[in-house]
C-alpha cells in the first residue's frame, strides 16, 4: 500500500474507496451526501471523530442491543480468539461455546425447537430457511409445494431470494426481483388498510381470508411456507393487528403449510417478551435469529428448526447422505463466544423487562406528545420499537408527497438535535429502536428532541 498518498483525509479515502450499503452512490461520490466516521460508543450513545455525540435510538440497525462498550463482550471475545478462533462445524466438529449458545436458546425459546443452524447474517439465515423448506418437501415426496408467501413491505434480506422476500419495491427494482417461487400478501397495517367501520379483529380475519384466496389460487399443493416477522420491522414498524397470528395461523395449518417467525429484529427481548413469537401466541416451524443475538459485537445468525423440519432433514440424510448446506464460519467459536457473553447481560440485566416497562413508557410519551400533532397521523409500537407515521391531513389520512422527503428530514433535523432514528425506506415513517438499557430519562431526551425536530420540519413544508 502507498502510504504516501497526497489525500490522506479519510473522509476522501472513504468516498473513493468504500462502496457503502443502501447509500446514494453518485451523490456519495461527488461529496454530496453526508459523510459520518464513527470513532466510538457507550451506553445508547455514538461519538463520531468531530467529536459530535448522538443519542443512538435506532440502536445501529436495531441490533446494539446491549448498548456500546461493554468491556464483558470484549473480554469474551478476546479470550475465545487466544484460546481457538475458529474451528469448522462440518461433519461433526464442535466448540464448546456454540453447544452452551444453542442449548440455552432452544431450552428458554421452546416452541417445540429441536437444533439451531448457525450462519453470520438475517440474510444467509433465511436463505438457509428457503433451502430447508425445499429440501423437506422433496424429502416427503411433495416436489410441487414449493411457494413461500411473504407480505409486502416485510423485510427479509437482500441476496437474491431473501430480497424477493423482502416486499419493498426499492429492493427489487433493477435487481430483476423477486424471483419465483415467492409471492406476496397483503401488509397487516390497519391504520392505513382497514376499512371504514371495520374493527382490527376484522381486519384480520379479512386479511387471513385474503391469504386463504390466495393459497386457493394457486393450488394448496403447490405452498410450501409463510414468512412474517412478528412486529414488521423495515416496512415500517408496524405491530399486528388484534388475532392477526391466530388468524393466518389457522390458514397455514389447515393447508399444511409452514410458518417461518422471522425474528431477527424482534429476538431475545426487543417487544418485552424473549421472542416475539411468545408475545403473539405464534407456532412457528423455522426461526430466524440475528442482531440481538449478539448485540452486533461480531456477526452471527442461525435458524432455530422445528420438529417437522428436522424430522424430514434426519430421513433426508438417512436416504441421500450428508446435507449439501453449510458455511465456512457456521458455529463460529469466537462468534457464539460473544453471544454467551451478550445473553449473560439481556438476562443479569433484565433487558426483556426493560424492554417492556421503559417501551411502554416510551409509547405513552409518543403518544401523549403527538396527539394532536398536525403532521403525526399514527403513533405506534411494542416494546422497544416504535415509529411515527406522518400524513398530510390527520382526517384523511392523505399521504405527503414522496417528493417533500418528510420522514427523512424529520430524521436529519432530530440528528442535530443529536438523536437518530430512522427514516424507514417505504413512506414517510420514522422507526425508533433503542438500545435496550435505555431509561426513562433518556427517553425524556428523546421525545423532547423528536418533538422539536418534527415541529421545525412541519413549519418549513
Ligand atoms: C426481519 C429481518 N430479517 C432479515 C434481515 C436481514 O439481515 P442482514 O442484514 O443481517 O442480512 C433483517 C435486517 O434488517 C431484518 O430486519
Amino acid at each position: 500500500m502507498n502510504r504516501h498518498i497526497a489525500v490522506n483525509d479519510l473522509e476522501t479515502l472513504d468516498r473513493a474507496h468504500v462502496f457503502h450499503p443502501s447509500t446514494h452512490l453518485a451523490q456519495f461520490a461527488r461529496g454530496e451526501a453526508p459523510s459520518r466516521i464513527v470513532t466510538g460508543g457507550k451506553g445508547v450513545s455514538i461519538v463520531d471523530r468531530d467529536g459530535r455525540k448522538s443519542l443512538d435510538a435506532f440502536a445501529g440497525l436495531y441490533c446494539v442491543n446491549v448498548g456500546y462498550g461493554r468491556q464483558e463482550i470484549a473480554d469474551a471475545i478476546y479470550a475465545q480468539a487466544k484460546e481457538l478462533a475458529y474451528y469448522h462445524a462440518y461433519a461433526g466438529h464442535s466448540n464448546e461455546q456454540v453447544i452452551r449458545l444453542s442449548e440455552r436458546i432452544v431450552s428458554r425459546v421452546g416452541l417445540g425447537m429441536q437444533r439451531i443452524y448457525w450462519g453470520l447474517s438475517g440474510s444467509d439465515a433465511n436463505e438457509t430457511n428457503i433451502k430447508l423448506v425445499w429440501y423437506m418437501n422433496n424429502v416427503l415426496g411433495r416436489p410441487d409445494k414449493k411457494k413461500i408467501i411473504s407480505r409486502q413491505r416485510g423485510y427479509h434480506g437482500s441476496g437474491v431470494m431473501t430480497g424477493s422476500l423482502t416486499g419493498l419495491p426499492l429492493f427489487h427494482d433493477a435487481f430483476d426481483l423477486p424471483r419465483s417461487p415467492i409471492l406476496h400478501t397483503a401488509c397487516p397495517h390497519y391504520w392505513r388498510h382497514g376499512q371504514e367501520g371495520e374493527s382490527e379483529a376484522e381486519y384480520s380475519r379479512r386479511l387471513a381470508a385474503e391469504l386463504e384466496s390466495l393459497i386457493l389460487a394457486e393450488g394448496p399443493g403447490t405452498v410450501a411456507a409463510f414468512i412474517g416477522e412478528p412486529v414488521m420491522g423495515t416496512g415500517g414498524i408496524i405491530p399486528p393487528p388484534e388475532g392477526y397470528w391466530q388468524e393466518i395461523q389457522a390458514v397455514l395449518n389447515k393447508y399444511d403449510i409452514l410458518l417461518i417467525a422471522d425474528e431477527v429484529v424482534t429476538a431475545f427481548g426487543r417487544t418485552g417478551a424473549y421472542f416475539g413469537a411468545h408475545k403473539y401466541g405464534l407456532e412457528p416451524d423455522l426461526i430466524t435469529i440475528a442482531k440481538g443475538v449478539t448485540s452486533a459485537y461480531l456477526p452471527l445468525s442461525g435458524v432455530l428448526v422445528g420438529e417437522k423440519v428436522w424430522q424430514a432433514l434426519e430421513k433426508g440424510t438417512d436416504e441421500m447422505g450428508p446435507i449439501g448446506h453449510g458455511w465456512t464460519y457456521s458455529a463460529h467459536p469466537t462468534c457464539a463466544a460473544a453471544a454467551n457473553a451478550n445473553l449473560d447481560i439481556i438476562d443479569r440485566e433484565r433487558l426483556t423487562e426493560n424492554a417492556r416497562e421503559t417501551g411502554a413508557y416510551f409509547l405513552k410519551r409518543l403518544q401523549d406528545t403527538f396527539a394532536d400533532h398536525e403532521l403525526v397521523g399514527e403513533v405506534r409500537g411494542a416494546g422497544l420499537l416504535a415509529a411515527l407515521e406522518f400524513t398530510a391531513d390527520r382526517a384523511t389520512k392523505a399521504r405527503l408527497d414522496p417528493a417533500l422527503k418528510t420522514g427523512a428530514r424529520v430524521a436529519a433535523a432530530l440528528l442535530e438535535e443529536g438523536v437518530i432514528a430512522r427514516a424507514m425506506p417505504h413512506g414517510e415513517i420514522l422507526g425508533f429502536a433503542p438500545p435496550l438499557v435505555i431509561t426513562p430519562q433518556e427517553v425524556d431526551e428523546v421525545v423532547a428532541a423528536t418533538k422539536r425536530a418534527v415541529d421545525r420540519v412541519a413549519v418549513s413544508l
